[in-house]
């Protein structure tokens, strides 16, 4: 192998290795976002979602969901509880959890609920903490119910870990009480925030140093129907005051029947570009562009405004009656710059402040429609990129070419998003792990001077795309990391990349594989986030040329090859990838480099067997294993273990 350490090319996006987040796979509620308590305001359907009456409601006379005189407009529901007269044994409500609530011995859990008497003497409640047995893990009385909405505090210790636990609410004396908000969150949150994010998980992604953050998907920015798709204005402010809105990952199917899968926007926009400045990563949010998801209803935004909006559009289709029309989105788009970058004294800027962020959040990019194509998304981005540039002319617009691999979407695509002048285009593929391989040349021949590529969402599938039984095999992650070579060699068009989807609960999972897997107490990195990992800490600052042995093909024999220079340190970066169940001695010399140090770094990730998968019990069981080598003269001599994928660093001058 040749490196040219003299012929440095492209500059290497400092942002080129990001983070996608979607709330799929309980991946925010039951997951990053750690309120314990499902349903907590009734307003899920609006019902009992997550609740039931305790001993099946025999001491209850009737327990009810109703919405009379209800805390605010925007959280009507609440919970009306009446004893049975004379009943003598435990009345009241307990809530299961997202598959139950992880609680740590010794932490502090922060309980609040609203409360409001009516006739008869309840004067309060015990809080009850109860494990997977029924033993009781904490407990702490919540007193002196008046008779106006008011909110109750009281905090739980359990004495024992436990990962499925529940919360019982147990009514003191009989009569009616009325009951809203019940929320139980930990005190240790990222950032001791109250209404912070788990840490274990903001940890693993911080330790990525992602680029970027995108956000808040996929498909659920699109919803199923235009009415259930993301509205990031429904997610910021009061947190009791957000309006939960149906997953479009609810589903019943198999294995994966989560049919209580609703957003409780707990983890909102501000939350997001607060999480995205925690870890170091520019925020990328996508937004809806009028248009459902096309896997789904379809359903398409008029265009122009209300009173303009067209009949059939130009693609023929007859867009759904009644529904918002495109200026509203693009007039969303236009509001939540304001709010990431305004000052004080514009109006959305000044809704960010009152959250407690004066500062800007520094946006830069702005994703328009999540895998849309087609005519119907050309002529939606349009308008939507064109009214964003003109009030926004810095802002970095990504646009969308429909799933991939197939190439045909794509192609049609990046032409007249070219002619449009996006900056990138997000390109998306799930394939089976020889996709990866056999692509690794994607991009040596795209155009350059169009679009750059955000290779927004991808992994490879071990069965099939969508497929319940896909796992995140080291075949997968291997694969992954041959592909990344080509991504890595073309830098120059190549700007940002994604895994996806990134987050998955192993109780309540759509769709595998997943990055980062946990359950309501512990996490790990599959293969493929250390993969991505070593990508991102070792991402250099400029392309090297590779020449492959005999002057192959990178990917002929199996062995993929890419290198980066990182100036700052001073090192060479070379990524390479033995696709192989033999050991693989390599030859590697730096043409043009003055002098090497005497010792490089390795970091090794290599396992004989393809199918090998990390997992709670083993979560790093195929981890990077970081060691030093000697460099003797102008040559690096090393052997790559069979199927294996090495990430060396050379001093050189
Ligand atoms: O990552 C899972 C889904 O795959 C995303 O929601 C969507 O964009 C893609 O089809």
């Amino acid at each position: 192998l040749t490196v040219q350490v003299n012929k440095p090319g492209a500059a290497v996006n400092k942002n080129m290795y990001g983070l996608f987040f979607e709330d799929i796979n309980f991946a925010a509620d039951g997951g990053l976002y750690p309120e314990l308590v499902k349903n907590k305001s009734f307003e899920i359907d609006p019902g009992l979602i997550g609740w039931k009456a305790l001993g099946g409601g025999f001491n209850l006379d009737a327990y009810a969901v109703r919405n009379e005189q209800g805390i605010s407009a925007s959280n009507a529901h609440y919970l009306r509880l009446t004893t049975r007269s004379g009943a003598t044994g435990e009345a009241g409500i307990e809530n299961e959890g997202f598959r139950g609530m992880g609680v740590k011995a010794g932490e502090a859990y922060n309980l609040s609920l609203y409360a409001r008497r009516g006739a008869g003497s309840i004067s309060g409640l015990t809080a009850v903490l109860v494990g997977a047995k029924g033993e009781v893990l904490a407990q702490a009385p919540v007193t002196g119910f008046g008779e106006g909405w008011q909110q109750y505090k009281a905090v739980l210790k359990p004495t024992a870990t436990q990962n499925k636990a529940h919360l019982k609410l147990v009514l003191t004396g009989q009569g009616t009480v009325d009951v809203d908000v019940i929320s139980l969150f930990p005190q240790d949150t990222w950032n001791h925030r109250p209404n912070g994010l788990r840490t274990d998980l903001v940890q693993l992604l911080k330790d990525m140093q992602p680029g970027f953050l995108r956000f808040p998907g996929g498909c659920i920015v699109e919803g199923r129907t235009l009415s259930e798709r993301y509205q990031w204005k429904e997610t910021i402010g009061d947190v009791a005051s957000r309006s939960p809105l149906i997953n479009r990952w609810n589903m019943e199917f198999r294995h994966r029947s989560t049919p209580d899968y609703y957003q409780s926007f707990g983890l909102g926009f501000f939350e997001y570009f607060q999480l995205a400045e925690d870890i170091g990563a520019e925020p990328l949010p996508i937004l809806n562009v009028g248009m459902a998801c096309q896997f789904n209803s379809g359903e398409l935004a008029p265009m122009g405004t209300a009173s303009t909006a067209k009949g059939p559009n130009a693609s023929g289709a007859t867009p759904a009656t009644g529904d918002p029309s495109l200026d509203i989105f693009i007039q969303d788009a236009l509001d939540l710059v304001e709010f990431a970058n305004g000052p004080a004294s514009s109006p959305w800027g000044a809704k960010r402040v009152a959250m407690g962020h004066p500062a800007p959040f520094n946006l830069k990019y702005l994703g328009v429609g999540n895998e849309q194509w087609g005519p119907q998304y050309l002529e939606r981005y349009e308008p939507f990129a064109k009214a964003v540039k003109a009030k926004y002319p810095q802002m970095q617009i990504v646009s969308s070419a429909g799933p991939s691999p197939d190439g045909e979407l794509f192609d049609k695509a990046s032409k007249r998003l070219g002619e449009l002048k996006a900056e990138y285009v997000d390109e998306h593929y799930y394939a089976k792990p020889e996709w990866f391989r056999e692509n690794v040349g994607r991009y040596d021949k795209y155009a350059r001077g169009g679009p750059k590529i955000f290779a927004g969402e991808y992994a490879a599938q071990s069965v099939a795309i969508g497929s319940p039984d896909n796992k995140n095999t080291w075949d997968c992650a291997i694969s992954e990391a041959a592909f990344m070579t080509g991504l890595e060699r073309n830098a120059d068009v190549v700007g940002m990349a994604s895994y996806a989807p990134l987050f998955a609960n192993v109780d309540a999972w759509q769709w595998t594989p997943d990055m980062i897997w946990f359950d309501n107490l512990n996490s790990y990195g599959s293969p493929s986030y250390y993969v991505q990992k070593l990508y991102a800490l070792n991402k250099g600052t400029r392309v090297l040329p590779v020449t492959m042995p005999a002057g192959a093909k990178n990917g002929a024999d199996n062995l993929f090859a890419s290198a980066v220079a990182d100036e700052p340190t001073g090192e060479v970066v070379l990524k390479l990838v033995n696709y192989s169940s033999s050991p693989r001695p390599v030859a590697i010399s730096l043409a043009g480099a003055k002098g090497l140090g005497k010792t490089g770094r390795a970091q090794v990730m290599a396992s004989a067997d393809l199918q090998t998968q990390n997992s709670l019990q083993e979560p790093k069981k195929l981890a990077p294993q970081a060691s030093t080598f000697a460099v003797k003269g102008a040559t690096v001599s090393y052997t790559l273990a069979p199927n294996s994928f090495t990430v060396l660093r050379v001093p050189a001058k």
